[in-house]
């Protein structure tokens, strides 16, 4: 499944992210408001369980979430969502994939991870807020299902449909949640017309 959110607030958001002129700390608290907004649309299927609870007025039957949620960031774009997500989703624990892009292969490469335990009994949310060739969500997937996650989601904030094809192909049970999915990629694998380079746009890098 392909969801776009079109709410207004994420596309106002997601054009100051596009815009070359905005400087890094608006591009941080904008990433980080869209990754909030999508909160909403990301948890809406999440099960609820009954609980009994105390309102000033007597007893009454309440709900809590009955499945934790893990968010895994791509390092290190994916960084940028995880406070956003994190702020709207009571309890989520949080784990680690450093991955990048070689230049020339357009491959990911592997350089890090730290996942929290007991995948397999939580809600697994893979941020990266861009969704290219799909390379690097690909094998971050791949890793998650090796280390025991079966519900997993992946949040990207750009995608293109070379990217989108290639998760739907790769992993046709993994649900995909963007706020936009654009024309094309350029010949060295950048989104167009995308947001450049999130990771260096986010930390200043370039
Ligand atoms: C970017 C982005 C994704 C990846 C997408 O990371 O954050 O992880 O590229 O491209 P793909 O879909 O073709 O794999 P990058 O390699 O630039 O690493 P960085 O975030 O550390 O800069
Ligand atoms: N990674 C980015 O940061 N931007 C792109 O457009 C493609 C890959």
């Amino acid at each position: 499944m392909l969801s776009i959110s079109s709410h207004p607030l994420i596309q106002h958001k997601l054009s100051l992210l596009r815009n070359r002129s905005t400087n890094i700390k608006e591009f941080r608290e904008n990433l980080e408001e869209i990754a909030g907004l999508m909160a909403y649309e990301i948890s809406r299927d999440l099960p609820l369980r009954e609980i009994s609870i105390e309102s000033p007025m007597g007893p009454c039957i309440g709900h809590e979430l009955d499945r934790n949620v893990v968010l895994v960031a791509i390092l290190r774009a994916g960084l940028g969502m995880v406070e956003g997500i994190s702020a709207m989703i009571p309890n989520t624990r949080v784990g680690h994939i450093g991955m990048y892009r070689d230049h020339e292969s357009l491959e990911p490469v592997q350089y890090y991870s730290r996942l929290p335990e007991k995948l397999h009994e939580a809600e697994v949310i893979l941020l990266d807020p861009m969704l290219a060739t799909g390379g690097s969500a690909s094998e971050a997937i791949t890793r998650l299902k090796e280390a025991g996650a079966n519900g997993i989601k992946l949040v990207c904030i750009v995608g293109a449909p070379e990217g989108v094809g290639r998760i739907e192909k790769d992993h046709p049970d993994v649900d995909i949640y963007l706020t936009a999915l654009d024309e094309k990629l350029n010949d060295a694998g950048y989104i167009v017309p995308g947001l450049g380079d999130a990771g260096d746009r986010l930390f200043g890098t370039r």
